[in-house]
């Protein structure tokens, strides 16, 4: 199949970008480069020894999305393009809801002038909300996340819902992110968050590289075992085929669906830091601080349906995921910044 991915030069379309030319799929990226480097395609070419068709565009600019339709006959688009900092959200929310949602409307349209019918869209657990309880399953109702960022996945979701209702022919699969960390195991490609790191596994990497002094273990009184707060990790290889698996069953299928990708394990941060730091034999200094504002004590998938309707499943481990991250970050320690290697 040829296949769009729009935010492909980011973490996680960049390691879907290396497994759908691994599958034998023809791959192009659009990307403007907003939370990625143009390094990733090198890497992307190393690993693949393919140069995926490229376009530096934004995806909200339709004469430039027209252009890339006009030059290409996609059988598929995955949709990541987007922006997704929570705390970023919360402090500019028209930024997030004019990005996320012009995009995912600017593509539709798109496609549907271009007669491409199937999507695959980059959603995430975020949208279960606080009113659910885990394992998240989804037939749950998806409620008022807790940030903006959130919010906008929610909506994109709903857009793309009502636009299958409105076009027969359109397929769409909604995939529900929990977790994603790690790297590809070249080492070549991972995650690579502007500045100090939001999200606990680049935290944790970066402290133990060296990078940042000491990792802040937001609350140890959650009512979990150990006190800290438990989430499904799940390694981004893992997610990547996941998406394989999603494109061939939006190809085969007409409507929307929406599917977990997690492992259905839940891990705390005090595991994934002693885990991290005995598979790879270093130190990660920590230090308890308060709760993070709008976090969850538990978030973890059941992971039933993408088993049942993808044949789909995490493999990788913990372990895995903590092996691979070292990899890229002691390969990599200032990311794709080259220049300062
Ligand atoms: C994980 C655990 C923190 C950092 C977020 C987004 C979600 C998705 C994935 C996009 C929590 C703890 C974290 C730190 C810590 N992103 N933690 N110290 O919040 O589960 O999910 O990223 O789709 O939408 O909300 O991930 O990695 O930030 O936190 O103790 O410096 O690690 O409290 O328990 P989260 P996270």
């Amino acid at each position: 199949m040829k296949v769009l991915l729009t935010g492909g030069a980011g973490f996680i379309g960049s390691h879907t970008c290396v497994e759908l030319i691994e599958s034998g799929h023809e791959v192009a990226i659009v990307d403007n480069f907003s939370n990625s480097k143009p390094e990733v395609l090198n890497r992307i070419a190393r690993i693949t020894g393919k140069d995926p068709v490229f376009f530096e565009a934004d995806v909200t600019d339709k004469s430039e999305m027209r252009y890339i339709f006009d030059n290409n006959n996609f059988d598929a688009v995955i949709h990541f393009a987007g922006f997704k900092a929570v705390g970023e959200s919360v402090a500019k929310p028209l930024m997030y809801y004019r990005n996320n949602l012009d995009s995912t409307i600017t593509l539709i349209e798109v496609m549907q002038e271009y007669g491409v019918n199937n999507v695959v869209f980059s959603s995430s657990a975020t949208v279960y909300g606080e009113s659910n309880k885990p394992p998240y399953n989804e037939n749950m109702p998806t409620s008022t996340c807790t940030n903006p960022y959130g919010t906008t996945k929610l909506i994109s979701e709903q857009i793309f819902t009502d636009a299958t209702v409105a076009n027969k022919d359109l397929s769409v699969v909604l995939l529900r992110y929990f977790n994603p960390i790690g790297a590809n195991p070249s080492g070549l490609i991972g995650e690579d968050p502007a500045g100090i790191p939001n999200n606990l596994f680049p935290y944790v990497a970066k402290v133990a590289g060296g990078k940042l002094e000491k990792l802040g273990i937001f609350g140890n009184d959650y009512p979990t075992p150990d006190g800290t707060g438990i989430r499904d990790y799940i390694h981004v290889v893992d997610l990547a085929k996941g998406h394989v698996k999603a494109l061939e069953y939006a190809v085969a299928h007409k409507g929307v669906e929406a599917i977990n990708l997690g492992s259905g394990k839940g891990h705390s941060v005090f595991e994934v830091v002693q885990t991290f730091m005995k598979v790879n034999d270093v130190a990660v200094p920590y230090e308890i601080k308060p709760r993070r504002a709008g976090d969850l004590a538990e978030s973890y998938a059941n992971a039933e349906k993408a088993e049942r309707l993808l044949g789909w499943k995490a493999e990788l481990s913990l372990e895995d995921m903590c092996r691979d991250m070292w990899r890229w970050q002691t390969q990599n320690p200032n990311g794709y910044d080259t220049k300062n290697q």
